[in-house]
């Protein structure tokens, strides 16, 4: 069983021939409208559960329509709307799941709610986003970075804000696809200590952003955030805001990616957003061709 639970459990080697098939995939779709079906068929028969137990623009479409061009069908689901949200265990939802569906991907809170969904499916799991991480989202980050630059490796990645769980994804991709990554933000908000070793942080965001080949940023309260903390924490964060000023520090040539939902003029302004650097839409189309890479990868197709 192929699951895709995160960018450190999965092999560097299957994670580069993903990017690179993400990529292939993208080529041969150009110039096709967006419902037209693919050249070849993977996931015809095939039926895949989209979990949703947080909100969701982008992992909901592109998965849906990544399978869809695929020739599979998908079926959305709410936690809430499902017995997983009324105390059914998650084994037993796995186990019952699998019986009509050929592949889950699940957006949770708790990873451990990920990892008995695929202890116990008999069909590959996808990670579509924990507390902890959103590997799907760096994949499509990485292959916007190579598309734009080239390949990422012994670039310097600057990450400036709250140590959440894109920056996780982050960490776990600079050792599998070897880049620096250096991390700024206040030390309340520090990434977990499970990562120590994986970066290193710099806290004035003018030293770290120097040299920099890519700043990224992310919402300042994530979803799983207490909305009691959103004060604090933009009183703690807003010195990592990435603003004009701030990206004129990194390299000329430096790229700026925001994985959105953004709360604009927050960490980082609309003149950054959309601006000469930025790439954020990007990487939402990407997340489509590099799934759709993944769900193959999965499938063993
Ligand atoms: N970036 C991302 O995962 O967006 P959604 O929350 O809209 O899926
Ligand atoms: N860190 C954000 C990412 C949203 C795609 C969150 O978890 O809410």
């Amino acid at each position: 069983m192929t699951h895709f639970l995160d960018i450190h459990t999965t092999p560097a080697a299957d994670l580069h021939d993903i990017i690179r098939n993400g990529r292939a995939i993208k080529d041969a779709r150009q110039g096709l409208p967006k419902g037209a079906p693919d050249a070849d068929q993977p996931l015809a028969n095939h039926m895949v559960a989209l979990i949703f137990e947080k909100p969701s623009t982008r992992t909901r479409v592109s998965f849906d329509v990544g399978v869809r061009q695929m020739g599979g069908q998908t079926m959305v689901l709410s936690g809430n709307d499902m017995q997983l949200g009324h105390g059914e265990t998650i084994a037993d939802t796995a186990r019952v799941l699998s019986r009509y569906v050929d592949m889950i991907m699940i957006r949770t809170f708790e990873e451990q709610t990920l990892l008995e969904m695929a202890e116990y499916a008999t069909v590959p799991v996808i990670n579509g986003l924990t507390n902890r991480t959103h590997p799907c989202q760096i994949m499509a980050d990485i292959m916007t970075f190579e598309e734009h630059r080239g390949p990422i490796k012994g670039k310097k990645v600057v990450w400036s804000g709250d140590g959440n769980n894109v920056f996780a994804s982050f960490a776990h991709a600079a050792k599998q696809f070897d880049f620096e990554l250096v991390f700024t933000g206040p030390e309340p908000l520090d990434p977990e200590p499970a990562l120590a070793g994986l970066y290193t942080t710099v806290r004035d965001p003018n030293e770290a952003v120097k040299g920099a080949d890519l700043v990224v940023t992310d919402t300042w309260v994530s979803m799983h955030d207490p909305q009691s903390a959103r004060e604090r924490r933009h009183n703690q964060l807003r010195g990592y805001q990435v603003n004009d000023a701030l990206m004129a520090k990194a390299n000329d040539d430096a790229l700026f990616m925001h994985c959105l939902p953004a709360h604009r003029d927050d960490e980082a302004t609309s003149s950054v957003m959309d601006g000469p650097h930025s790439v954020i839409f990007d990487e939402a189309e990407n997340r489509l061709h590099a799934q759709k890479a993944v769900m193959r990868y999965c499938l063993g197709k």
